[in-house]
């Protein structure tokens, strides 16, 4: 008996150490961690379930049957952060490159099946070269078998991956159907075709950075919601973003508890928005103000930087907060804003986080590369997204809502449940100084005229005052005291329900 322990052990032991200590060496030399190490930062410590740990390939051709190694490129389980439930696969580069092959795809889908039936996010530690290439179309299946897996659990566990080395070709595109992507800086890389095949059909010489790296993907083509410096920094902040997150969409989000007082005041908000209409004021202030403890975990910060979007929480349960930013394009919804908040919204709605928007918009951009890039229809994602969301809605207009942007930044018409302005609110078709050019067109040339009618716009529209009277604001509160008024109004809306009517499932414009 003792030897036959004695051999598991020993058997364990060589599948811990993947493709060898040299490859550990070397993925080391680079500054990444190994699949096994990555994992022990994840989790909290010992409550990693491993399975799978001597699952083998069974490929024979190019020599393969003379080279197998336990575990087959990719390390699965599951275990606990800060005590909930995750399951996890970390891509093992020591393996055959963590490519991945029938029998690594089969382990995948393994764990993100039980994920779903037992309610619980997966995250997936991607590192590898992608298709086993030895393998051919066994493998390229592998791959669709995970991408299935990964539309069916859209909307049930939240998906995460976390880019830590290579991924090119069809892998990205299992990543790019979760819900969040995460990216490590100077060691990962994604794109469809690498910079030799880019070389060879469009002539242009870029380097894989400059091609699909964190900087690319969470500034330029917002493929990814976020970067870190290195691997262990990515997963503690990976952990943190759990902590915010419900395990699936049969859960409210956790509620943790909380030190900051929910009806805690904080009268510097009173002076935040500027006299001057046209002067830019820092909406984040308002949202670190108002969270617990100014914890605010941003999405996509080097993206669309006019919205502000990321979760904190209130009370001790998580929030989804949306905000124009007036410090960037005046806080103007365009293309990029859009799609964005959309999907944020989106993500909110599925996993029953009550969204809180703060609304400071002139309006939509201007311009033909907007309208060109489909503004209309990039504008419209997160008009439906709002409309359909059935969470909890609390809006506070601290400035500007003007024209369509009022309607869809979650106004009362689609839906949102309590609407607040501050003192400081417009609610307007356009700014005073447009208005009257256009409805007193035949007055442009004197000033004096202009400057009485403006002011008179002004008087009329430029207050939160008409929409109040409509009951389109529920009421309009002191800056100071929004925290307690959100805090409220959640707490109210903490029952809320409400349905959509039966159909398939909608048609977002796309
Ligand atoms: C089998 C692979 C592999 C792969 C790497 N390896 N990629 N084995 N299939 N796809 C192996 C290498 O042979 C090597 O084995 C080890 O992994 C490490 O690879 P290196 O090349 O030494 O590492 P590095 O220099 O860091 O380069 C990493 C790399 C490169 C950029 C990923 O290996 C590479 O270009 N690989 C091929 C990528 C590729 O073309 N994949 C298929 C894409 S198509 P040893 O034994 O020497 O350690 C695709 C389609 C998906 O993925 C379709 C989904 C629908």
């Amino acid at each position: 008996m003792k030897e036959i322990l004695a051999q598991l052990e020993r058997k364990r032991a060589n599948a811990r150490l993947g493709g060898g200590q040299k490859r550990i060496d070397s993925q080391h030399a680079r500054g990444k961690l190994t699949a096994r190490e990555r994992i022990e930062v994840l989790l909290d410590e010992g409550s990693f379930e491993e399975y799978d740990m001597f699952v083998e390939h069974r490929a024979t051709e190019f020599g393969m049957a003379e080279q197998r190694v336990p575990g087959d490129g990719v390390v699965t389980g599951w275990g606990t952060v800060n005590g909930r439930k995750v399951f996890v696969f970390s891509q093992d580069f020591t393996v055959f490159g963590g490519s991945l092959s029938e029998t690594h795809a089969r382990k995948i889908c393994k764990i993100m099946d039980m994920a779903v039936q037992v309610g619980a996010p997966v995250i997936g530690l991607n590192d590898s070269g992608g298709a086993r290439i030895q393998e051919g179309v066994d493998s390229l299946g592998g791959y669709a078998d995970v991408f299935l897996r990964n539309v069916l659990a859209s909307g049930c566990v939240p998906q995460i991956s976390v880019i830590m080395g290579p991924c090119a070709g069809g892998a990205v595109y299992s990543p790019a159907m979760t819900d969040f992507i995460f990216m490590v800086r100077d060691t990962s890389y994604m794109f469809v075709t690498g910079p030799d095949v880019v070389k060879t059909v469009t002539g242009e010489i870029i380097t894989h950075e400059e091609l699909g790296g964190a900087s690319t993907h969470t500034a330029k083509s917002s493929v990814a919601d976020g970067a870190y410096d290195n691997d262990v920094v990515a997963l503690k902040e990976i952990r943190r973003l759990i902590d915010f997150l419900p395990s699936s969409s049969r859960e409210k989000p956790p509620r943790w508890p909380a030190q900051d007082d929910p009806l805690r005041t904080d009268v510097s908000l009173d002076t935040l928005v500027p006299d001057s209409p046209n002067k830019p004021y820092d909406m984040k202030e308002l949202i670190l103000k108002v969270v617990d403890e100014g914890d605010f975990f941003e999405i996509q910060e080097a993206y669309a930087r006019n919205i502000i979007t990321g979760f904190g929480r209130i009370e001790g349960s998580t929030v989804g907060f949306v905000a124009n930013q007036p410090m960037v394009l005046a806080g103007c919804l365009d293309i990029n804003a859009s799609r964005k908040a959309a999907r944020f919204v989106r993500f909110c709605d599925c996993f029953n986080i009550p969204i809180v928007t703060f609304v400071d918009v002139p309006g939509f951009l201007p311009g033909t590369a907007q309208e060109y890039g489909g503004l209309i229809k990039q504008g419209a994602k997160l008009l439906f997204a709002y409309a359909e969301a059935t969470v909890p809605k609390v809006t506070v207009i601290t400035r500007k809502a003007y024209g369509g942007a009022y309607d869809v930044m979650a106004s009362k018409h689609i839906r949102a449940d309590v609407n607040y302005a501050w003192p400081t609110a417009q609610i307007a078709v356009m700014g005073a100084k447009g208005a009257v050019e256009i409805i007193f067109r035949e007055d442009i040339g004197d000033k004096e005229k202009i400057a009485r009618r403006t002011a008179e716009y002004e008087a009329r529209f430029a207050n939160p005052f008409i929409a109040a009277e409509r009951g389109f604001i529920d009421e309009v509160i002191l800056p100071h005291s929004t925290r307690r008024r959100i805090a409220r109004a959640l707490e109210m809306l903490a029952t809320k329900r409400q349905d959509l009517p039966p159909k398939k499932h909608d048609n977002i414009p796309l």
